[in-house]
């Protein structure tokens, strides 16, 4: 299987009803996971981050009692809970290195449901768990939730949700009430001033009628009004090669994965949809798509002059918001390795990744590669 080997051991399906009770702290309820598969010695080793959270209306019965950023281990054991220091709407919790220290990052703010992005900030918190610093959108843009990194120890980079009024009778639109699209854009602000540095817009670069979400589908956005802006291109993430200034970009409506140029702002290279530069390998075809990462940086692979590896979460599936049948083209979604040859233009699917069970996500989707390059699922 490549340099990856099958470890994925841990699987947990919700929440096993309870809460977890503290003598010493009656005021939390922290919930129980439902650990299915226990963790074994082969399981990598690493600590369960997460922001479990109710995504239906209230009091039917789902979700936490208290919602939240939590730390768990692979028993079950609670770590950290940031119920109260953050949020109640929390996302994209991650461990990153700023200024020589381990920090936390996480979203907090409010989500745009069913069209599915976030406004907020990050706070970035430090090994004590003390709030550091808020990082905000500039420009008076509100930052969205699906990615934040640190680009150096002095600037950060996250996704933007920006809706904009354009003539969208190429599109499709019915009628003029049809006139509000999302541009998806990338800020870099300076941590210390929350200054833009550089900004990136997907409508610069990227044209519409590429996307497989059409606006006439009803199933991106009806275009009616800012808050159910057309997400012709929806990234829900990107990640940074920091020594080139290159930028992969997954654009979930369009079943496409970018390569961009961070100088320029050029896209170098797509794989996946209409336009690929890519042939693709069996296996290598996706579509709605989370969590695409480089591991140039990270591989003793072949990876050498013209080849690439990438991975992403497969997740061959899309909630249906114009009601029906979600949309799907895999009867389960997977994580995927795949190596990229910019010489002859070819893509080869290295390793996947499905769920014990063979699940289907339609939502959202992680694939997280640990330390020692075992997978986790
Ligand atoms: C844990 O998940 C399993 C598999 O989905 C389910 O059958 C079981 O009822 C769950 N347990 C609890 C206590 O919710
Ligand atoms: C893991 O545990 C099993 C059974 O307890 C044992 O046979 C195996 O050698 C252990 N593997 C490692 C890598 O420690
Ligand atoms: C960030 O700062 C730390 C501590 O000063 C240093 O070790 C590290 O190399 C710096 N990272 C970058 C990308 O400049
Ligand atoms: C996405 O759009 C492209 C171009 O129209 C089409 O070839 C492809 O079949 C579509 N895929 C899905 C899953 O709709
Ligand atoms: C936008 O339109 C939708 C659908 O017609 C409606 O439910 C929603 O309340 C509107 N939102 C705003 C901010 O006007
Ligand atoms: C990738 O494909 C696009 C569209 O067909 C084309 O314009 C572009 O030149 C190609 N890029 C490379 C690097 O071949
Ligand atoms: C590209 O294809 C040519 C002709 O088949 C082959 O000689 C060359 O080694 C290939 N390049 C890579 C990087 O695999």
């Amino acid at each position: 299987m490549g340099p990856c080997s099958y470890l994925a051991a841990l699987l947990f399906t919700g929440y096993a009803g309870a809460n977890l009770v503290y003598k010493s702290r009656p005021d939390l309820a922290a919930p129980v996971l439902n650990i299915t598969i226990p963790a074994t010695n082969e399981t990598a080793d690493g600590l369960i981050f997460y922001t479990p959270e109710s995504i239906y209306a209230d009091n039917t019965g789902h979700g936490p009692a208290q919602s939240g950023p939590y730390i768990f281990t692979d028993k079950g054991d609670l770590v950290w809970t940031g119920f109260g220091y953050v949020g109640p709407r929390s996302e994209n919790f991650l461990v990153q290195n700023y200024r020589g220290q381990q920090v936390l990052t996480i979203f907090e703010g409010s989500h745009n449901s069913p069209m599915g992005h976030g406004h907020g900030h990050t706070s970035i918190f430090d090994n004590k768990y003390r709030l550091l610093k808020q990082i905000k959108g500039g420009g008076h843009k509100l930052a969205d939730q699906h990615e934040f990194l640190i680009f150096n120890n002095h600037s950060a980079v996250f996704t933007v949700y920006d809706p904009e009024i354009a003539d969208l009778s190429p599109y499709g639109a019915k009628s003029d009430s049809q006139q509000w699209i999302l541009d998806n854009k990338i800020q870099k602000v300076d941590t210390d001033t929350n200054r833009v540095l550089w900004e990136w817009s997907s409508l610069e670069h990227i044209d519409p009628a590429g996307t497989n979400l059409t606006l006439e589908s009803g199933n991106a956005g009806t275009g009616v009004n800012s808050s159910q802006a057309w997400h012709y291109f929806y990234m829900n993430a990107f990640d940074i090669d920091v020594a080139n200034n290159k930028y992969l970009l997954s654009a979930r409506s369009m079943c496409t994965i970018f390569k961009m140029d961070g100088d320029t702002g050029k896209i170098i290279w797509q794989l996946g949809g209409p336009n690929s530069n890519f042939s693709l390998g069996e296996g290598v075809d996706f579509c709605w798509q989370h969590d695409t990462r480089m591991h140039q940086k990270y591989l003793e692979h072949e990876t050498k002059g013209s080849k690439e590896i990438i991975s992403f979460f497969d997740n061959s599936a899309h909630e249906n918001l114009a009601g029906g049948p979600d949309l799907q083209t895999r009867a389960y979604s997977a994580g995927k390795v795949v190596e990229l040859d910019t010489e002859n233009w070819t893509s080869k699917l290295i390793s996947e990744f499905r769920a014990p069970g063979g699940s289907l996500c339609s939502i959202a989707g992680e694939f997280a590669a640990a330390s020692e390059w075992k997978c986790v699922h």
